[in-house]
């Protein structure tokens, strides 16, 4: 059932121009935020001019994609290497993998609701608001709150921007959670401009482009975004859609 979709265009249900109407507010909101490295370490592949290649490695059950502490332990052999790396913290271990092992991350994070700590075992937890909380960055957004707010949900878990470096490909991937859109789980995602030129691939290698400023994908194919010529954000909202909202649109609904 999780793989039944591939993108849902939502243009015509949610007014992106507001969002595009807290650009300045965003930049400066992002400026004065602290923000996470993305957690994978990313191979090479991206990189490189065959995209086939790409697809066929990421399609590959087997080919994982690194976080920090199994790449850590896979590719650090000596006691002296382990040593030093187990001094540093999170953030630290990924500096340091990207310059000893060329390990590359392909932007940072933003958080503006997320996961509460003792909740981050949950599988679906950033789809929930009770497992969520406001961060401290959120303040720095009140015109963007208003808009996130508006957005039709009938719960908010996760909120997160999501900025991309220029001239990386973003990691292709698919997220390894079966069943997750069963009609209880959902996310809009949100890219004003159509700054980030973002695609799914299909199950026969062909790559769809989101063409739209806002949607719902199915994070079960592999997805990415192309590499750009300038710095970009997406904002992507997790938690459950309403009910009318989906039937309107034709996404699945599930009571919890
Ligand atoms: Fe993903």
């Amino acid at each position: 059932m999780s793989r039944d979709f591939l993108i849902t265009d939502l243009d015509s249900y949610i007014n992106v121009s507001q969002l595009e109407d807290c650009h300045l507010e965003i930049c400066a909101g992002i400026a004065k935020s602290k923000t996470n490295m993305s957690s994978r370490v990313i191979p090479h592949l991206e990189m490189q001019s065959d995209f086939n290649k790409v697809i066929e490695f990421k399609t590959n059950e087997s080919a994982r994609i690194g976080n920090v502490a199994s790449e850590g332990s896979e590719h650090l052999k000596t006691e002296q290497e382990k040593e030093y790396f187990n001094s540093l913290s999170h953030e630290q271990k990924k500096r340091f993998l990207q310059l000893y092992k060329n390990a590359y991350w392909d932007g940072e994070f933003v958080r503006i609701k997320f996961t509460k700590p003792d909740c981050a075992q949950h599988a679906f937890a950033t789809f929930h608001d009770s497992m969520c909380e406001w961060h401290e960055n959120a303040p720095h957004f009140p015109k963007t709150m208003e808009f996130i707010k508006s957005l039709p949900f009938r719960e908010i878990g996760r909120v997160l921007f999501f900025v991309s470096y220029h001239y990386l490909h973003t990691d292709v991937h698919y997220d390894r959670k079966d069943d997750c859109f069963d009609g209880r789980h959902h996310f809009v995602w949100l890219n004003p401009f159509n700054q980030k030129k973002f695609f799914l691939v299909d199950d026969n290698k062909k790559k769809h482009t989101i063409s739209s400023k806002s949607a719902f994908f199915n994070t079960r194919y592999l997805h990415g975004a192309e590499p750009s010529e300038k710095m970009t954000y997406s904002l992507r909202v997790d938690g459950q859609l309403d009910e009318d909202f989906c039937k309107k649109t034709g996404i699945l609904w599930q009571a919890r």
